[in-house]
Order: C-alpha cells, then structure tokens, then sequence
C-alpha cells in the first residue's frame, strides 16, 4: 500500500512539474502580434537581405527566450537587438519565442568572428 502512495505522489510531482514547464512556455498568439516588429529583421525567407541577421522560425523556444534574456542584461552585447528588447517583459519574451519556436523555416545563424 506504501507503494502506491509513493506512485501517487511522485505522479503528482511530475504532473506538477509539467504544468509549470507549460506556463512558461508562452501563448504564441500573443507572440505572433509582437514579432511584427521583428520580421523586419528576422523573415523567414530563405535568402535573409542582410547576413548579419539570423533566422529565428522554429529556433528552439529555450534558446530564444535567454537570448532575449542576455540582450536585456547586456551579457549578449549588439546595439540593435539591446534596443529591440528594452521594453519587453519576461511574458513578451516567452511569447515571442512560443511563436518563432513553432514557425517552420530554416535556420540561420551568422557566422562569429
Ligand atoms: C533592426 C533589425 C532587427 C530587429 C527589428 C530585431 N532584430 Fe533580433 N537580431 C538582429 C541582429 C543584427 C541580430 C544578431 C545580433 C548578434 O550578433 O548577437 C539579432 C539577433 C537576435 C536573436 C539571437 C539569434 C541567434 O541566432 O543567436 C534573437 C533571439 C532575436 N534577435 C530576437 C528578436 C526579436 C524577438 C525581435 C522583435 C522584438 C527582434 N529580434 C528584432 C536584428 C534585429
């Protein structure tokens, strides 16, 4: 009977666990409004006009968020996007990345030098 117990509860953990992993993971509706102002840069062409610029559709949501993260505390220093993520919540970040992580399109990421 203890077992049984211990199966519910560590259930209850997961489940738990999981619940909060999708809160976080953004409305890409919302997400789809925002980055209107992003596809300027950031479209989902194959050719980008500018090889500076990476491809965000259907970059991972993760990634996308601590980018916008890094820009934001200038751990990631590139004056443009600094200015891109100015005013943007923790909320707008993980609901831009909802929408650019479900868009389908193919990566591009600009070489460092
Ligand atoms: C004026 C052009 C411009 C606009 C508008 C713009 N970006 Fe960017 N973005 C860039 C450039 C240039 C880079 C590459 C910067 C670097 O080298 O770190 C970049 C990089 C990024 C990256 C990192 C991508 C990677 O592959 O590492 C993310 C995420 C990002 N932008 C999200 C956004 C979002 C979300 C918006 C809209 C709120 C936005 N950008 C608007 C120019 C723009």
């Amino acid at each position: 009977m203890k077992r049984v117990y211990f199966l519910a509860v560590v259930s209850l953990m997961i489940f738990g666990i999981s619940q909060a992993h999708a809160i976080q993971r953004g409305d890409p509706q919302r997400g789809e409004e925002l980055a209107q102002t992003c596809l300027a840069c950031h479209s989902a062409d194959a050719v980008n006009s500018n090889p500076e610029w990476p491809r965000l559709h259907g970059q991972y949501h993760e990634y996308l968020v601590k980018s916008l993260q890094d820009y934001k505390t200038g751990r990631r220093e590139n004056a443009l996007m600094q200015q891109q993520v100015q005013d943007l919540s923790l909320r707008d970040k993980r609901d831009l990345a909802a929408w650019f992580s479900q868009q389908e399109g193919e990566l591009y990421v600009p070489r460092r030098r």
